[in-house]
């Protein structure tokens, strides 16, 4: 082999790894976007503010990494230790713990760690969060609102309305699905607009997640499903006893009016019976 060759097949593997190694960190950058969307971004933005969790802009100018891996693996087992800072984290957070994620290890919270770096630097992160102003709501917001919350609007992206698994007080007549909580009261449990909002653009739970990963809910849509929400906690009463009851009174009303319809269609066949017979004796 001649040293021209070796040094271009020498150039070729150069590039070949270089190539590799390009693809395989844009395929982990691609990733570690993925799980902040999935798993963290309903509690914490990068650069919008305090939601559930606090901004992570800056953080490691905050505390160091290899503290910040050991808490992203195991929030709990930091806490537990006694840690001081983490325990006054908490404490501003209202007590709220941050949950382990599922699947994280320390690559993947490394991998985390370099996104928010990067995403630090930036004028306005994609994971800012979604603010949507202080101003008070339409009523046509809120009429919007309702209606895609029972499905009489279509989700944009085609995930399916929030009634088929969630009721809320004022929805009227039986209410909606009981696979996820009664909402009347989401508003104030998730302390106020910001927080719901940005819950709904990357709904973390685990029944949720999986519906709405590909069916994202848009912000058009958010706006008017948290001015919705954000009008039921204020009148609603957050019980289901009125669905209750009025379950039971359509159900009463239906057997009675069953009654009535058998008692007439039975009266009108004897008299359907009789009449002739009686007709024809005359
Ligand atoms: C259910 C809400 C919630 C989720 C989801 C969540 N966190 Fe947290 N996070 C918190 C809270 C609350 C704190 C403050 C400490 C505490 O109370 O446990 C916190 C603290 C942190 C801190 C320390 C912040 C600081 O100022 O030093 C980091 C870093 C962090 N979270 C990263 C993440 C990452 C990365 C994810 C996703 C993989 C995530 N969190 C998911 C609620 C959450
Ligand atoms: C497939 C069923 C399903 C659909 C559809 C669904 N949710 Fe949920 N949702 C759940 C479940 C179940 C929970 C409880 C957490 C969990 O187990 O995932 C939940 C939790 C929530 C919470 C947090 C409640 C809390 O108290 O913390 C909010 C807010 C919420 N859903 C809003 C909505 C909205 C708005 C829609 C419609 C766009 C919707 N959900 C559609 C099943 C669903």
């Amino acid at each position: 082999m001649s040293c021209r060759e070796k040094r271009t097949r020498h150039g070729a593997a150069i590039l070949t790894l270089f190539a590799c190694f390009l693809l395989s960190s844009a395929g982990q950058a691609q990733e570690a976007a993925n799980t902040f969307r999935q798993s963290c971004m309903s509690c914490h933005t990068i650069g919008g503010g305090k939601l559930v969790g606090p901004d992570l802009k800056g953080v490691e100018e905050r505390r160091d990494r290899e503290w910040l891996l050991g808490f992203i693996v195991n929030p709990s087992s930091v806490l537990a230790s006694g840690d001081a800072y983490a325990l006054k984290l908490k404490d501003e957070a209202g007590g709220v713990i941050m949950p382990t994620v599922v699947g994280m290890t320390r690559e993947r919270a490394e991998a985390i760690l370099d996104l928010i770096a990067g995403e630090s630097q930036l004028e306005e992160s994609q994971f800012a969060g979604l603010d949507i102003g202080d101003e008070p709501f339409s009523e046509a917001d809120i009429e919007r609102g309702r209606q895609i919350f029972r499905g009489d609007v279509r989700l944009a992206n085609g995930g399916p309305p929030c009634l088929s698994c969630h009721t809320v007080e004022g929805l009227g007549g039986l209410g909606g699905g009981r696979l996820g909580p009664d909402l009347t009261k989401v508003y104030e449990r998730l302390q106020g607009r910001k927080n719901l909002a940005s819950w709904l653009l990357a709904p973390a739970t685990q029944t949720m997640q999986p519906v709405y990963a590909k069916a994202s809910i848009t912000n058009e849509e958010i706006l008017p499903l948290v001015a919705y929400l954000e009008d039921e906690a204020q009148i609603g009463t957050a019980d289901t006893t009125t669905a209750q009851v009025i379950f039971l009174i359509l159900g009463l009303a239906g057997a009675v009016l069953g009654f009535v319809a058998a008692d007439s269609v039975w009266r009108g066949r004897l008299r359907a019976v009789r009449r002739p017979l009686v007709r024809g004796e005359r």
